[in-house]
């Protein structure tokens, strides 16, 4: 009988097919195929080096298996296989239990977070994040309550404001989560299609108070290829919902990108186009509650004000909740601006706020931002006589550092 082994799994229900890992690997153990990132067995030398990287924790999965899964079982995967029982590796030896065997895998875990800039932790005050209650075999199943366009008409992109309604069934979620939508139907290949993540733009009371509904900010993904225009088949679904439609969802995701609870924290929010619904959110929340809050700063970047979702209603919050700091891209009368200018523009101030251990740091959406955002992080802590590299791993750690970038 073959020695068991503990292999290296991505779990495809919550896997956002981003590539990060694939492109992590330094042994190419990471594969995919149309259907699922997958690794390889046979390749895979636990360095662990894909771990941190990866955005939604698909990855931190271990099975202990008697024959390793093959990367045609794993690309057949709509989920996980169950663990199988009576297998431990220490058939025929005297090591550690099962327990002891789990909290290698927690220790593994950590030491792999903390690789790449360290594990991301939520915040100390932040709420106990609800995740995984429903998945795609047993999915909580919502009502379209409105489906509304945030863009101007004119304007190339299409991004929607999607209210789901969960009725009577318990689906709680915190800011800074995301839920996964399962796109009726099946592929050309008569596969059902793969699950895709939203982040929720409203606050843990609802997209009403005290409603069991939460909104989402969705843009039609369009691409074009050949003289051909293609549609992203999840982000058109729900585009086109009509009010009244049923959806299937899975979720929550995510216990780290969480905003604190403590009213003196300040939040420094970074981000651009739909990378802006979990800021929608926790600005809804400290809105909502009455005491004195800290500093909420946003640096909000999009092409013009009519492709910034939500522009409107920004505009009507009051100074006093909410510094806006919005960057335009594609202004007919004005230099292109990223967020990563305006930043660097107001480093002294963002420094200043870094120094304090109140001061939280979010930043959410496009990939190339994100190594804007970071160099303009460092080089506006140089010039404070601050160290970015130390500074980003200690707020990590401490649960005040949040990147979620696509
Ligand atoms: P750009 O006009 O150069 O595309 P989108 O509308 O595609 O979702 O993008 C949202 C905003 O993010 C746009 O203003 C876009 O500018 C901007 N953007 C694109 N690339 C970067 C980057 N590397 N860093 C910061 N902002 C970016």
């Amino acid at each position: 009988m073959s020695t068991p082994l503990r292999q290296h799994l991505i779990d495809p229900e919550i896997c956002i097919r981003c590539n990060t890992c694939e492109e992590t690997c330094p042994i190419d153990a990471v594969t995919h195929n149309e259907d699922n990132y997958v690794v390889d067995a046979s390749i895979c030398n636990a360095c662990l080096d894909c771990i941190a990287p990866c955005p939604t924790g698909a990855i931190d999965n271990w099975r202990i298996v008697r024959e390793a899964y093959s990367l045609e079982e794993q690309f057949s995967w709509d989920e996980l296989p169950e663990e199988e029982e009576g297998i431990s590796l220490d058939e025929g030896g005297e090591g550690a239990g099962d327990e002891a065997k789990e909290d290698e895998v927690t220790q593994m875990l950590a030491e792999a977070h903390a690789g790449a800039g360290g594990q991301s932790h939520a915040p100390a005050s932040a709420s106990q994040a609800y995740v995984n209650l429903y998945t795609r075999a047993a999915p909580a199943k919502a009502k379209v309550a409105g489906n509304f366009r945030l863009t101007d008409k004119e304007s190339e992109s299409d991004i929607r404001h999607i209210v789901l309604d969960f009725g009577t069934q318990s689906f709680p979620v915190l800011e800074g989560q995301s839920i996964g939508i399962i796109p009726p139907g099946t592929d050309a290949r008569g596969k059902p299609h793969h699950v895709r993540l939203y982040s929720v733009a409203s606050p843990r009371d609802g997209e009403r108070p005290n409603h069991n509904n939460l909104s989402l900010t969705v843009k039609r993904e369009v691409t074009l290829a050949d003289g051909e225009r293609y549609e992203g088949v999840a982000s058109s679904y729900l585009c086109d919902l009509e009010k009244g439609a049923d959806v299937e969802v899975t979720g929550p995701f995510g216990n780290s990108f969480l905003m604190p609870n403590d009213p003196a924290a300040t939040l420094i929010m970074v981000c651009t186009g739909t990378g802006s619904a979990p800021f929608r959110a926790m600005t809804e929340r400290r809105r909502r509650r009455s005491e004195t809050q800290g500093t909420l700063l946003l640096y909000f970047g999009a092409r013009t004000p009519g492709e910034l979702p939500y522009f409107g209603p920004l505009m009507k919050l009051p100074e006093r909740l909410i510094q806006k700091e919005l960057c335009f891209s594609r202004l007919a009368d004005k230099p292109k601006e990223y967020v990563q200018d305006r930043m660097r523009k107001q480093g002294a101030e963002i420094a200043g706020l870094l120094k304090s251990d109140k001061t939280h740091l979010y930043v959410c959406g496009l990939k190339g931002m994100e190594t804007g955002v970071t160099e303009a992080l460092k080089d506006l802590c140089r010039e404070a006589g601050m160290d970015w590299s130390s500074l980003s791993a200690e707020m990590r750690e401490t649960g005040r550092f949040h990147v979620e970038t696509y």
